[in-house]
């Protein structure tokens, strides 16, 4: 069996890093909200170790994040991070305090003394800190293994328990040795064997599904997109035609997308596809709609009543698949850190559907996971490199109202873009670039004419796995010419412009 670390979430915005991290590192590693899971089902799944994460809170607050400290007792090595640091100390019986001029950000200088945490870590060293409170008095058992000039439990550490807790990230990369530290702890600790590779997730994968899934007809939400046509790929590999696809075109694809995700599906991979052209219905029900958020619910509501539809069509399918990855769960607040926006097959599900299972093959995989494991499964190359499209489409590429007058003009011009990028190197540096169309009109000239037309957004970002972004910095003879074809070749646009804010503070996508 793969050894397994548990990443237990007290709601900071790094968590995420921490499971990749150890993946990174070929252990496999779960992330559960703290208050999902019990010290008996810890003991009982049989993890290797258990990472407590950082969090918002202070551990002092009524309705801060707490832990059952029976996991202390468990005999699982432990390590806290920041918030999971104080709250080590806390459930013992040290003490935590805060202190404005204690307070650290960004890099900081470490010492540590020898320990097994801090194995081929030199004394000092540069690490990542982002904290008000600190432990100031650490629990009986515990020895401080670092310091900083500020703080005076930086780490600490009972050995003989196998419980170790630093206060600063490991998981970042400002953190210089944060990678040999969670390597000191997989492997010296918790005693890991580096043995999760892809080539086994997805053979362990198509088993399971085959096992779990065996007989029963399954649906499957496809937008063509990465994720879901890898999730498809995966299913369809397990349960061969008992997978049923449907494709919904609601009106907010791309130039020529649903014809090309057809052709694909049916023609080459011969999976059962059905196409169901709904643009008449999502148009309507977005009609006069302006709010993201809810933009989103109304999308996710009419995707899941247009699959009810087919399913009860097919004569009743009991289990919906999805595409759902890692970041959208994270990313729609389904873990314990904050919303950021409802991802459609995520938090803009309806609370009653009529399905009696939802299958959700990659929810714990990253982008590039995915990918890989698409490269694992035999996809062809242009397909799983194929750019992420959101499953509410162009809905939240056109800012404000939604109409088709509006989504053909973004049609044009997302098009003129991206061919136009596709046709330099610049496609190999950009991860995901599309225009947007503001809700905002801006005077021009063409000819000896007054204009007054739409804005158009350009957005390029490149990044590894979609949770951070930056701009990409594309020449400007580049962005010359998509303005110069946008604006020539699209009446109705009177002004283009590149949006260079990287994620965060924004995001990829507008809405
Ligand atoms: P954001 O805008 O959240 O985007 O920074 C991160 C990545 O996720 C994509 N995205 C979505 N994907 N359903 C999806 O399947 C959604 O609702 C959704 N919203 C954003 C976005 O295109 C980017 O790649």
């Amino acid at each position: 069996m793969t050894d397994k670390i548990l990443v237990l979430d007290f709601g900071g915005q790094y968590n995420q890093l921490i499971a990749r991290r150890i993946r990174e590192q070929q252990v496999y590693a779960e992330i559960k909200a703290y208050n999902k899971i019990t010290v008996e089902e810890i003991i009982e799944t049989g993890y290797k170790g258990v990472i407590f994460t950082g969090g918002p809170n202070s551990v002092y607050d009524s309705a801060s994040p707490h832990y059952n400290p029976e996991i202390l007792k468990a005999g699982i090595p432990l390590l806290g991070i920041c918030y999971g640091a104080q709250l080590m100390a806390y459930m013992s019986d040290g003490e935590v305090k805060s202190a404005e001029n204690s307070s650290e950000y960004g890099k900081t200088v470490v010492y540590a003394k020898n320990s097994k945490l801090f194995g081929n870590i030199p004394q000092q060293s540069v690490c990542w800190m982002s904290h008000t409170d600190f432990i100031s008095k650490t629990p009986a058992n515990f020895d401080i293994i670092a310091v900083t000039d500020k703080c005076p439990c930086a780490a600490m550490a009972d050995e003989g328990r196998k419980l170790y807790a630093v206060q600063f990230h490991p998981e970042v990369t400002h953190t210089e040795y944060g990678r040999q530290l969670l390597h000191n702890f997989l492997f010296e600790i918790c005693g890991c064997t580096a043995s999760w590779k892809m080539d086994s997730f997805a053979e362990s994968s198509v088993e399971h599904y085959k096992e779990k899934l065996k007989d029963k007809k399954v649906l499957m939400a496809l937008s063509g997109g990465v994720d879901s046509s890898v999730a498809a790929f995966l299913l369809h590999r397990a349960i061969g035609h008992n997978l049923t696809c449907v494709f919904v075109d609601h009106g907010l694809l791309r130039k020529d997308e649903a014809d090309l995700v057809e052709k694909t599906f049916k023609e080459k991979f011969d999976m059962n596809l059905i196409r169901v052209n709904a643009e008449e219905r999502f148009l309507s029900s977005l009609k006069r709609i302006t709010e993201p958020e809810q933009k989103r619910k109304i999308i996710g509501e009419e995707f899941i009543r247009v699959f009810e539809e087919e399913s009860a069509k097919l004569g009743k399918i009991h289990v919906l698949a999805q595409g759902t990855i890692y970041p959208d769960v994270i990313e729609s607040g389904l873990g314990s850190s904050a919303v950021i926006k409802s991802h459609h097959n995520v938090g803009g599900l309806p609370d009653i559907i009529a399905f009696d299972e939802i299958v959700e093959p990659l929810r714990d995989l990253f982008k590039d996971e995915v990918r890989r494991l698409g490269t694992q499964l035999g996809m062809p190359a242009e397909l799983i490199w194929r750019q992420p499209f959101p499953g509410p489409g162009l809905a939240v590429r056109v800012i404000g109202e939604i109409t088709r007058e509006k989504l053909d003009i973004l049609r044009i011009a997302d098009e003129i873009f991206r061919q136009e990028i596709d046709a330099t190197e610049y496609r190999k540096i950009a991860s995901q670039y599309f225009a947007v169309l503001t809700d905002m009109h801006s005077v021009g000239v063409k000819g000896d004419d007054r204009t007054y037309g739409y804005v158009m957004a350009l957005r390029s970002v490149s990044t590894d796995d979609f949770m951070t972004a930056e701009w990409t910095k594309l020449p400007s003879e580049l962005l010359e010419k998509v303005s110069s074809r946008i604006t020539n070749e699209i009446p109705q646009v009177a002004r283009v412009v590149y949006d260079i804010t990287s994620k965060p503070p924004a995001t990829v996508e507008w809405e």
